[in-house]
């Protein structure tokens, strides 16, 4: 095996990794959800949950046990998730960039939470990860004004690039309330925020 594959393989198997399985996640992602929920409280019982990037699904196990089961949680990612869910969650293969915004309406009824973990794949040429990074939060802000309610959250993650205070103005024109955050659980030197936005403005 080359000294690569080892490094990956040894930074997969790291701490929050092995405790994530342990748990019962899908993967370590879950860590920052709950950072992020514990701070935002975005996750109450009974809210229905938007899940954009959902792959493997450790966010979607997480938003199932904090909605329970009179929430709903609806996953979308480019790849099918593969463990099992509760019956409340329906993880579903699509590229977020082109959902049809009032069919999902249609089909669930609005949302009072949309959250994204969405990333694209790496090239290794930081600027234009970023700048792949930021047209994913993006798409996923735009999808969260169309099918959120009134009053409705969002939280998205963004590798931070130049367009970011830009980024940043947009969800303050959508929301009432807006942070960035970098998660503690995060690997060290990533430049990795969520945008956490609380209380849809009504769209006009
Ligand atoms: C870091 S993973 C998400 C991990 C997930 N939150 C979890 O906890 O299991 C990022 C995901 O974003 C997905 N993704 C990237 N671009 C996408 C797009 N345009 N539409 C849907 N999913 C996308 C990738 O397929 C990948 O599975």
């Amino acid at each position: 095996m080359t000294r690569r594959k080892l490094d990956d393989r040894a930074a997969r198997h790291d701490g929050a990794y092995r405790r994530a399985k342990a748990e019962g996640f899908a993967a370590r992602a879950v860590f920052k959800l709950d950072e992020i929920d514990r701070r935002f409280r975005l996750l109450t019982r009974g809210r229905r949950v938007l899940d954009l990037g959902c792959w493997p699904g450790s966010w979607m196990q997480l938003a199932a046990e904090r909605v329970g089961d009179e929430g709903l949680v609806v996953g979308f990612d480019l790849r099918p998730c593969e463990i099992g869910l509760p019956s409340w969650v329906h993880p579903r293969v699509g590229d977020v960039t082109e959902l049809d915004a009032a069919a999902l309406v249609a089909e669930f009824g609005r949302f009072d939470v949309v959250i994204s973990d969405m990333a694209p794949h790496t090239t290794g040429d930081r600027v234009s990860d970023q700048y792949r990074s930021e047209s994913l939060c993006r798409a996923a802000l735009q999808l969260a004004t169309q099918v959120l309610r009134s009053g409705g959250h969002f939280a998205a993650k963004v590798f931070q690039g130049g367009g970011f205070p830009a980024l940043l103005t947009e969800t303050r024109a959508a929301f009432a309330e807006v942070k960035a955050v970098h998660a503690e659980a995060t690997r060290s030197g990533s430049r990795e925020q969520y945008i956490v936005g609380r209380g849809l403005r009504r769209q006009a």
